[in-house]
């Protein structure tokens, strides 16, 4: 969070309080309500989540719902069997669900798809069956690389279905990136498309895929969902024997598929996300404490009913997308919008068309959409009839109040409540966030707790602290499991403070006079460009791949519609400092190569040297505030004070 930003959440103190209309019909209608219940998940946590947990489909009820014996490797519902995709699916076709709409998608171009749960059961049995065909079998590992499509969600709940571990990744990755998640997944098949849109253009995604499985001996088969059946494929290339037409597969299978029984704790997916060093981790979920916390969030925070059209814009390759496009909304009943393309295509009202199109009730999306949509201007929202709106919904990163007002004002007419929900990857569901009928809200606070969640603010040795790290002191049923192949990571990565004695989730925060929690951003060297996480010592290995490049430095600095930007400073080998635009063009080009265009920096900042302490470790604290004009720290432990002043004219210049 920009200086800016952050000293406008400390002078924060407006507070808005749920509408009483709101409230009346919520599922949590007030402070009382959710003090009470939360009170109770804290002194009785394994009573709490079981009777969430019976609201839901077991067909083997568990035998201790809590384990923290190993923590922390920790187990929930121990001995439970059930299955996720039957309780997003098969739970609703005995009443009125059955037949209602649980996706509606928009295409990019305009086309529309809707499908009942009915429906969505008979495509995701007949996945499973053409996925059962090509050899997958319960514990395979499946990569999935698809436009938002509406086979992307029964790809996934497929693999769900027959115990298959999905590991999804984002359409936006480089065959690198596919490669190195294939590989460590030990992926047997990879599922992916002729094609998708992206503001006007079509993806390549078989042709990223071709590149990628090149020399992958586990990949077995390749599957591709042709966008459009019935019309020409998009352009590609064909590997006999090795690809395979999904309708092509579908024609001939069963139409019913049973669900796997599961073990509460077999492995449901993987999800690689961007750590503080060297690779991707794949972040372990499994099956029962995931089902059961992204149904009781999706319910509780969204405050689900049957007839809300619930949209949240993430893609299904980010855990957002995995959380609350499918499973939170999908095991609670709910009709879900799924839209394929940019906000902006064809033009900066679409997200508005798509909400008074198909009458949107609650809508969830990034501050970054939200900065981007208050500089397109005021006029994008008001051509639309917003009024179906209910309830909004935040993630993904600080939401200033600026923008959060813009949201309250222009989006919600001042009647929908706001609930800024900050959770990760690692947490599987939302862990701070506002109960919309109950909490009352401040611009740019994700205020209080969900059951079951005891968060901190401590200072580096344990104390309680107005300002400091966040710390979650308890286990929760979505909490990940740990980095696939790598147990020690997952120690040192996330136990790493404190002795070990609570969950580091990296986040800096702050906590104020109500117990209202504040994220600041990252203490970590994790940048979130848009939502996106990146690891500053990602891109630096790939600079450094370059011959030209003897060292680099990778720090995130404060973007208006971003949040965070990266700045690259890269120190060329000899005594050159002075880099040529070709240069630059081939950095960029290796980093799109190696993970991917959305992970391209707002500049490059060739120089003979950096700013080193007297060992020798780059100082980025100094590198910042050079980037963010800001007075210079502490530089007596500079080896090089000479330095500074040559980056700041370069950065300037
Ligand atoms: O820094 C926090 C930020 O996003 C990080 C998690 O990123 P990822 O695993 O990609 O998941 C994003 C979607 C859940 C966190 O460590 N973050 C997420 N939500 C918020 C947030 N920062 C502030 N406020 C939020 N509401």
């Amino acid at each position: 969070m920009s200086q800016e930003n952050l000293e406008s959440v400390l002078q924060e103190s407006r507070t808005f309080p749920p509408p009483r209309e709101f409230s009346a019909r919520a599922h949590i209608a007030g402070m009382d309500q959710y003090r009470r219940m939360y009170e109770r998940s804290i002194n009785d946590p394994e009573g709490f989540w079981a009777e969430a947990a019976e609201e839901l489909h077991w067909f083997k009820r568990w035998d201790r719902v809590k384990d923290d014996s190993e923590k922390p490797f920790f187990k929930w519902f121990v001995g439970g069997k059930t299955n996720i995709a039957y309780n997003c699916i098969d739970r609703h076709l005995d009443d009125a669900t059955a037949n209602k709409a649980a996706i509606v998608w928009e295409g990019e171009p305009g086309e529309e798809r809707v499908w009942t749960y009915r429906d969505l059961h008979r495509q995701v049995s007949r996945f499973a069956n053409v996925l059962k065909q090509l050899g997958i079998r319960k514990g395979d590992s499946v990569a999935i690389y698809l436009p938002m499509i509406p086979e992307l969600a029964a790809a996934v709940l497929a693999c769900a279905r027959i115990g298959a571990v999905h590991s999804v990744i984002f359409a936006g990755f480089s065959a690198e990136s596919i490669r190195d998640r294939v590989i460590d997944a030990n992926s047997k098949l990879v599922i992916t498309g002729d094609g998708g849109w992206r503001r006007g253009k079509t993806l390549p995604l078989k042709d990223v895929v071709d590149e990628a499985v090149q020399g992958c001996d586990c990949v077995k088969n390749v599957l591709v969902v042709q966008r459009d059946p019935g019309q020409d494929p998009f352009p590609h290339q064909w590997t006999e024997g090795r690809d395979h037409w999904y309708h092509e597969l579908a024609e001939s299978v069963d139409r019913l598929c049973p669900c796997e029984e599961m073990d509460a704790e077999d492995m449901l997916f993987l999800l690689y996300t961007s750590g503080s060093t060297g690779k991707p981790k794949g972040i372990i979920h499994t099956t029962g404490g995931y089902m059961v916390y992204t149904y009781l969030t999706a319910k509780y925070v969204f405050d689900l009913k049957p007839e809300d059209v619930y949209w949240c814009t993430a893609d299904v390759g980010w855990v957002t997308g995995h959380s609350y496009l499918l499973y939170g909304p999908l095991q609670n009943g709910a009709t879900v919008v799924m839209y394929e393309g940019a906000p902006n295509w064809p033009d900066n009202a679409r997200f508005w068309s798509i909400v008074e199109k198909h009458r949107v009730s609650v809508f969830y999306t990034a501050p970054t959409a939200i900065r981007a949509f208050m500089k397109w201007g005021d006029e994008w929202p008001q051509k639309h009839d917003l009024s179906s709106l209910r309830l909004l919904g935040t993630v993904g990163e600080p939401i200033n109040p600026e923008a959060w007002m813009w949201y309250h004002t222009l989006i919600g007419g001042e009647r929908c409540p706001i609930v800024d929900t900050w959770w990760q990857t690692e947490t599987g569901g939302i862990m701070l966030t506002p109960l919309p009928g109950a909490t009352p809200t401040k611009p740019g606070s994700a205020t209080l707790p969900f059951f079951g969640v005891v968060p901190a603010v401590l200072d580096a040795e344990g104390n309680d602290a107005r300002a400091g790290y966040l710390a979650i002191k308890e286990p929760w049923p979505g909490i990940f499991r740990g980095i696939y192949g790598d147990p020690q990571r997952y120690k040192d990565t996330y136990w790493c403070r404190w002795n070990g004695a609570y969950y580091f989730p990296g986040d800096g925060a702050r906590v104020d006079e109500d117990g209202y929690f504040w994220i600041v951003g990252r203490v970590d060297d994790v940048v979130n460009v848009s939502g996106h996480r990146i690891g500053t010592a990602e891109l630096e290995s790939i600079y450094v791949e370059h011959p030209a490049v003897a060292e680099s430095a990778v720090i995130g600095v404060p973007h208006e519609i971003k949040g965070q930007g990266l700045v690259a400073f890269v120190l060329l080998r000899g005594s050159t400092s002075d880099g040529s635009d070709d240069l630059r063009k081939e950095l960029n080009e290796l980093v799109v190569k190696k993970i991917g265009k959305f992970a391209l920096p707002e500049k490059i900042i060739f120089s003979a040297d950096l700013p080193k302490t007297r060992s020798g470790k780059i100082m980025r604290r100094l590198l910042r505030d050079i980037a963010t004009g800001q007075a210079l720290g502490n530089v007596t432990t500079l080896a090089d004070p000479s330095v500074i002043e040559s980056l700041k004219e370069k950065y300037s210049g």
